[in-house]
């Protein structure tokens, strides 16, 4: 078992990257054997879709290996890296790019929600970004990779990849990665509006918990969050047509790893102003021992880039026999 994923340096994590991507896969390598492996990375070539300046490009990395620590990723057990130090990920979408039809990217729903009306205006690295992730991907023969539901058709396009170069060049090489998307699959909504979700990009501050957030701030954002008048059902069927209550209720469940019908039948008939204050205190408790540990780590710079460097020497060896066999398959002489 091979499991890697990455996560895009982006700056402002906040309590969706966490209970939606970050948490499980500090589940998976801590679940993970002595024969299986774990590859979590920053996707800082991915981010190139993004502009952003250089100084806050390198913080952004930078922070987000911090992140990942904080949250429990282990760069000794792990191999946590950064995508630009291992040169293997370029190349071999190069090699790709040779494989992927353009019709099948025209497919990918990313792209198009991306772009919006502007397909004319948007760069070449966007519309080939799955063609990078699906190197990312098979350059370490990965078998899991723990993604959200939004990456199941990136996914879909590397196995598409894969079957295809193994069958043009007549070879075994890649293999089939399959998606591990959790089933409690955690969609954290905006505390604003419960209809749209978490993001770093919604300019209300308040519609987040950040993960650098201090306790009372986290308090405060619960207390003000968006809620209706209506008490607490005594079953999760009664949380139908209630996006905000539902949204509060799924993230007191996933924080307390219980079911949300569990967390009604706790709060049955209770008002939001008896809900909150509980709901406050589970993620205070929970974000604080991280946000600590991140506010430590992302003080050491030099410390951050040994991890990633360390474990990018790792990734490099663990993708190059895959690298020079697929150019060897093309017969291009390296
Ligand atoms: P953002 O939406 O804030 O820009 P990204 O798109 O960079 O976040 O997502 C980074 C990771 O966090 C992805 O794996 C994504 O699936 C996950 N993620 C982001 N927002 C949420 C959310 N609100 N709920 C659950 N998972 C999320
Ligand atoms: N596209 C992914 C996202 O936006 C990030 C990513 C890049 C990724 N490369 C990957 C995820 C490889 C899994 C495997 O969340």
């Amino acid at each position: 078992m091979r499991v890697l994923s990455g996560i895009q340096p982006t700056g402002n994590l906040h309590l969706g990257n966490y209970l939606g991507a970050i948490r499980n896969w500090v589940r998976m390598q801590d679940e993970m054997d002595s024969g299986s492996q774990c590859f979590f990375f920053l996707a800082d070539m991915h981010s190139i879709t993004v502009h952003e300046g250089r100084e806050q490009r390198i913080r952004n990395v930078r922070d987000m290996a911090a992140a990942l620590v904080a949250a429990g990723i282990d760069p000794d057990r792990s191999v946590l890296f950064n995508q630009a130090r291992v040169p293997a990920h370029a190349e071999l979408c190069w090699l790709l790019n040779g494989t992927a039809r353009i019709g099948w990217l025209n497919r990918m729903t990313q792209f198009k929600d991306k772009v919006g009306k502007d397909r004319e205006g948007a760069s070449i690295g966007l519309f080939v970004y799955p063609v990078l992730q699906a190197a990312d991907i098979l350059a370490y023969n990965a078998t899991h990779v723990p993604v959200g539901e939004d990456q199941k058709q990136h996914l879909e396009l590397a196995r598409d990849i894969a079957t295809k170069f193994n069958t043009d060049f007549g070879v075994e090489l890649f293999t089939l990665p399959d998606p591990i998307i959790p089933k409690e699959s955690a969609r954290i909504m905006s505390l604003r509006d419960g209809t749209a979700k978490m993001s770093k990009s919604d300019p209300s501050d308040m519609s987040r918990i950040n993960l650098t957030d201090e306790d009372d701030a986290i308090m405060q954002k619960v207390k003000k969050a968006k809620t209706d008048p209506e008490p607490l059902p005594d079953n999760a069927a009664g949380l139908a047509g209630r996006p905000e209550a539902n949204n509060l209720v799924g993230i007191y469940a996933t924080l307390a790893g219980t079911t949300a019908d569990a967390i009604c039948a706790e709060f049955a008939g209770k008002g939001f102003g008896a809900f909150k204050p509980a709901l406050g205190e589970v993620l205070v408790e929970t974000l604080r021992p991280i946000r600590s540990r991140f506010m430590e780590l992302r003080t050491d710079d030099a410390a951050l880039d040994a991890i990633l460097e360390k474990g990018a020497a790792k990734a490099a060896a663990a993708a190059e026999p895959t690298l020079r066999a697929a150019y060897d398959a093309m017969g291009l002489m390296r």
